[in-house]
């Protein structure tokens, strides 16, 4: 998100499911990169700040909860303002069967 910009959490959902967003006001992704954002250790920092494993964690943990994760960007000032969605959603009621060999 650089050196100012705004980050704003919401959470909500209904009887069955929580519903989290990440909106931030950064440069965006572009759209080629936006399928690979997931994949363990790709980064578009420079070399040693990044691992480029924080979205692929988050995404293996989202998954154990039996939970989606959906993504939606801008990088173009023309079309409006820049920044990224995250959107996770994830049933409420857990079934007793989360573990870690399951997919
Ligand atoms: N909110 C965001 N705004 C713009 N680009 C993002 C955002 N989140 C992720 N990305 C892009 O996805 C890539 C992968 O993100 P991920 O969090 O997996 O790794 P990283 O941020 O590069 O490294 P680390 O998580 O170790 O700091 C980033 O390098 C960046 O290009
Ligand atoms: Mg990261």
């Amino acid at each position: 998100m650089g050196e100012e910009g705004r980050l704003r959490v919401k959470t909500g959902g209904d009887a069955e499911r929580v519903v989290i967003t990440f909106e931030d006001s950064g440069p965006g992704i572009d759209p080629g990169d936006i399928k690979k954002i997931f994949e363990p250790f790709f980064t578009t920092k420079k070399r040693g700040q990044g691992t480029g494993l924080g979205l692929a964690v988050t995404y293996g943990i989202v998954k154990m909860h039996r939970g989606q994760i959906t993504v939606e960007s801008n990088t173009d000032p023309d079309r409006g303002p820049t920044g990224t969605t995250f959107t996770g959603n994830s049933a409420k009621e857990s079934t007793g069967e989360l573990r870690g060999d399951r997919r």
